[in-house]
């Protein structure tokens, strides 16, 4: 692509975001920058440190400490991962997917200082290159000016569904009623937080993945693209 283009893509837990912006960012070669994986290395750390998530001035002390590394998987690496994740040189790319990283990302997310932090990281990521960027605010704080931004969503029984089969692949076993409690939990506090709440930008198109195939999400966004370049 010629043209230099960003596009954020927001939406609640299991909305099939990573799946599809990484589809997107294959087809279009374009990087892609999961911002959750940043969140999770956060809650990682806090944990090896013996440090509760709750504790928003200890967990803020932390910060300084953190050096984070994202990447495309290459040689050894290519296990079946998204995405490599170093935090202070570790390897953390499986660690950061167990299912309570997920609760523990959603935690630290809502501390001033620690959005502060990575926000100023994703922003230099996509400092004069063409990606594809998903979380929760990267259409309203990150990339206020990225040349498409989506908002994806499904029902909260479709996204538990996803959220019980993409742990089984990862060998992570939960139930149906423990990914439905965790959408739920996970949405409530990430809708209503103080700072950045999950919420579609205004200029943002919406779409609805409860009966898409990833195929058919992928093309509508791609489709999106080629109008605007
Ligand atoms: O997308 P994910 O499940 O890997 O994200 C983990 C948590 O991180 C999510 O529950 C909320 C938080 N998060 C955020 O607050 N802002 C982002 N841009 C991305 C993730």
């Amino acid at each position: 692509m010629e043209k230099t283009i960003r596009i954020a893509i927001d939406g609640p837990v299991g909305a099939g975001k990573s799946t599809v912006a990484r589809a997107v960012a294959q087809k279009l070669s374009i990087v892609y920058v999961d911002t959750g994986a940043m969140y999770r290395a956060v809650a990682l750390y806090a944990k090896q440190s013996g440090i509760s998530w709750q504790n928003e001035r200890e967990v803020v002390g932390l910060l300084d400490k953190i050096n984070l590394k994202l990447g495309q998987p290459e040689g050894d690496q290519r296990d079946g991962r998204t995405l490599t994740v170093l935090l202070n040189g570790e390897d953390v790319s499986w660690e950061i997917r167990k299912p309570d990283m997920g609760e523990g990302a959603s935690i630290v997310s809502q501390y001033k200082l620690v959005r502060e932090k990575l926000v100023d990281l994703q922003r230099k990521l996509a400092k004069g290159k063409s990606v594809i960027m998903e979380g929760r605010d990267i259409g309203t704080r990150v990339l206020p000016e990225a040349e498409l931004k989506i908002y994806m969503d499904a029902s909260v029984v479709e996204r538990a569904k996803r959220k019980v089969i993409q742990m089984e692949e990862r060998g992570n076993k939960v139930t149906y009623k423990e990914a439905k409690t965790d959408v739920e939990t996970r949405d409530q506090r990430e809708k209503n937080r103080k700072i950045d709440p999950l919420r579609p930008a205004e200029d943002s198109f919406r779409l609805d993945t409860s009966h898409l195939s990833v195929e058919q999400v992928v093309d509508r966004i791609v489709e999106k693209v080629r109008q605007i370049t």
